[in-house]
């Protein structure tokens, strides 16, 4: 009977029977919404993630307002670099203080302690679980390439053109750097875990502007570190890898030992489960622009979205990308309402 407790979100992760198809929504704290902004407005973005109350409080809204079924910790996933020793600032994309251009500057990096640098996202999911304990809540944290763009480029970019210089240039510094950074994220969500998350994320949300050749050769070995590393530790936790854009890795992908894979809008999800042979549940994978259309539409979607997931081995609802800035608070109300609505039962094909 002890399933009967895990949450619909955690056994959907699992490939368990459910008695709906659950919902969360990536970035689902944020701009989009005016309490957000509200609180946003006492402080800046890295006081509001280092400020456990209020980045707890931030993390409650959207279950609140939304009766979703996962909350996800309210942080960011350049944290991390900044307790690696690299100046981090917002105006509001992320702006580094420095780069990474050497085998001595990897060398200058450290690999924080997850507890003592990093102690107040622990403290946020401390505080987020005691408030609302029958809400699952998901850590998570950035996979090795994307935050090594990060730090090469020294913020976002447009075509990534730096880090691929480096990747080919210095494949051996390039290597050492997305090293130190996956026993950096493997230690940092473990933390998160033993502070009370019931599932992990890893959002590699520039893997798509990798060949596939390069992503097998620059990504997935360091993915695979950490879900080895993680599932070691915490093998109760569900893992779920977002790869945006990684398409052309989805069967690789499927077989490192991650729960759930996360994927963008470009492929429906009965195609996605053909070429990942029915191995892991699927999230996803409403476009996020969607939601700037009329309701009906959205409406129509979420169905066509389910249809496409009847037959796999498991389905979390969850757009394709983060929730955009300008989304009316009232469409997103709109797309929980549907999932809540039109979401299916769903028995494994083994258990029937
Ligand atoms: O509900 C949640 O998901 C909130 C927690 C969260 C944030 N960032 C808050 C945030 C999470 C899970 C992230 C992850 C994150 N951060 C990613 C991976 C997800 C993705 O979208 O691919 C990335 C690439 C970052 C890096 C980052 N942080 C960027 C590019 C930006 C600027 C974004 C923008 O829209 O301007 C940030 C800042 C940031 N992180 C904001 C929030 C709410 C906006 C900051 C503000 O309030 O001014």
């Amino acid at each position: 009977m002890d399933e009967v407790h895990e949450p619909l979100f955690v056994r959907a992760c699992r490939g368990e029977p459910v008695e709906r198809t659950p919902i969360w929504v990536m970035r689902q704290a944020g701009r989009y919404l005016p309490e957000y902004r509200d609180v946003r407005a006492q402080t800046d973005f890295l006081g509001l993630c280092k400020t456990p109350e209020l980045a707890a409080e931030v993390t409650f809204q959207p279950i609140r307002r939304y009766g979703l079924d996962a909350a996800i910790i309210f942080s960011d996933i350049l944290v991390p670099v900044e307790a690696m020793g690299i100046p981090l600032d917002y105006q509001p994309g992320p702006v580094l203080g420095k780069t990474v251009q050497s085998m001595s500057d990897v060398d200058a990096l450290r690999i924080p302690d997850p507890v003592s640098d990093m102690g107040f996202v622990m403290d946020a999911v401390r505080t987020f679980v005691s408030g609302m304990p029958q809400t699952p809540l998901i850590g998570f944290a950035g996979a090795p390439f994307t935050l090594a763009a990060y730090m090469i480029e020294g913020g976002g970019s447009r075509h990534y053109a730096e880090t691929k210089r480096f990747l080919y240039d210095q494949p051996k510094v390039a290597r050492a750097l997305l090293s130190k950074l996956a026993r950096t994220v493997a230690d940092h969500l473990i933390a998160q875990a033993e502070a009370g998350c019931s599932a992990l994320q890893l959002f590699d949300s520039w893997a798509g502007y990798l060949s596939r050749d390069d992503y097998l050769s620059f990504a997935l070995p360091f993915t695979i570190e950490i879900v080895e590393v993680v599932k070691a530790a915490k093998p109760d936790v569900p893992f779920i890898v977002f790869p945006k854009g990684a398409a052309a890795c989805f069967p690789e992908l499927a077989s490192i030992g991650a729960d759930v894979l996360g994927v963008d809008w470009l492929f429906p999800l009965d195609e996605v489960d053909r070429r990942t042979e029915g191995k892991v549940v699927l999230q996803g994978n409403l476009d996020p622009c969607v939601l700037f259309g009329p309701k009906e539409n959205i409406e129509r979607q979420v169905q066509r979205i389910l249809n496409e997931a009847l037959h796999i081995k498991g389905h979390v609802f969850n757009l394709g990308h983060g929730i955009l800035p300008q989304t009316d608070p009232e469409h997103m109300g709109a797309l929980v309402e549907s999932v809540k609505r039109l979401g299916v039962r769903r028995v494994p094909a083994d258990l029937q």
